[in-house]
């Protein structure tokens, strides 16, 4: 890693069942636990109903899902920068395939969010929209092919020629933003293959949160970095 505010490993816990109420908890403190014993970074991205209560509750890096561009005020349901970083989050997924932006709001949302602390992770689809949100200058890009989103074939299997391109890409623009990649990663295998790819981490979700032992899940995951 080169900037070590992003962290290696990030898991993305949605909305899914598995997280309500203090679950979300419970599955911050394992990913906290794996990180503690294995130097590896991981940051949890959970519901942002759930920020605050982790927080407080453990040390382990926070990521909020989402942020809006917007400023304080008038913006019913929006969640600024300003709110996430209250909140305790160091950072923040802007532009998941589960929650676009336009790419003039998702410029305003990188602006905002450096200027509240907050590190800033954008999520992109193909090599071309890489470069253009690399662009932007966020700290990180995370590439994620969206048919493969939850799926058990993983981006480092089924496309990894999009990595090495988004990797290359990024680079000519900007060589001091990290790539991540994702989707369907779900082993020590597949994050060995992402860091051969030239990613300096992966950004995952459903092989963790849905795992009926998620720290064994991510002691695979971490094992060969
Ligand atoms: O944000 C992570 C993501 O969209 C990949 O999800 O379930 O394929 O690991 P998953």
């Amino acid at each position: 890693m080169t900037d070590s505010r992003i962290p290696t490993v990030i898991v993305n816990f949605k909305a899914y069942s598995e997280v309500e109420g203090d679950r979300a908890l419970h599955l911050a403190r394992i990913c906290h636990n794996v990180a503690e014993q294995t130097g590896i970074s991981i940051a949890v991205c959970p519901p942002a109903t759930a920020i605050a209560q982790i927080v407080s509750s453990t040390d382990v890096p926070v990521f909020a899902q989402h942020v809006d561009p917007h400023k304080p005020g008038a913006a019913t349901g929006r969640l600024t920068a300003q709110l996430l970083h209250g909140a305790g989050a160091v950072g923040t997924l802007i532009n998941h395939s589960e929650r676009r932006l336009r790419l003039a709001d998702i410029g305003v949302a990188v602006d905002r969010c450096h200027s509240n602390q907050l590190t800033t992770v954008v999520c992109t689809d193909t090599t071309a929209t890489s470069a253009a949100a690399a662009s932007l200058k966020p700290n990180a890009i995370a590439i994620e092919p969206p048919e493969l989103i939850g799926g058990d074939i993983s981006v480092t299997d089924a496309q990894p020629e999009i990595i090495e391109n988004t990797v290359k890409a990024v680079q000519k623009i900007d060589d001091s933003i990290e790539v991540l990649c994702g989707a369907g990663i779900k082993t020590g295998r597949d994050v060995k293959r992402a860091v051969e790819l030239g990613a300096s981490g992966v950004l995952l979700a459903s092989g963790v949160v849905k795992a009926a032992d998620p720290a064994a899940v991510l002691t695979d995951l971490i094992q060969y970095l």
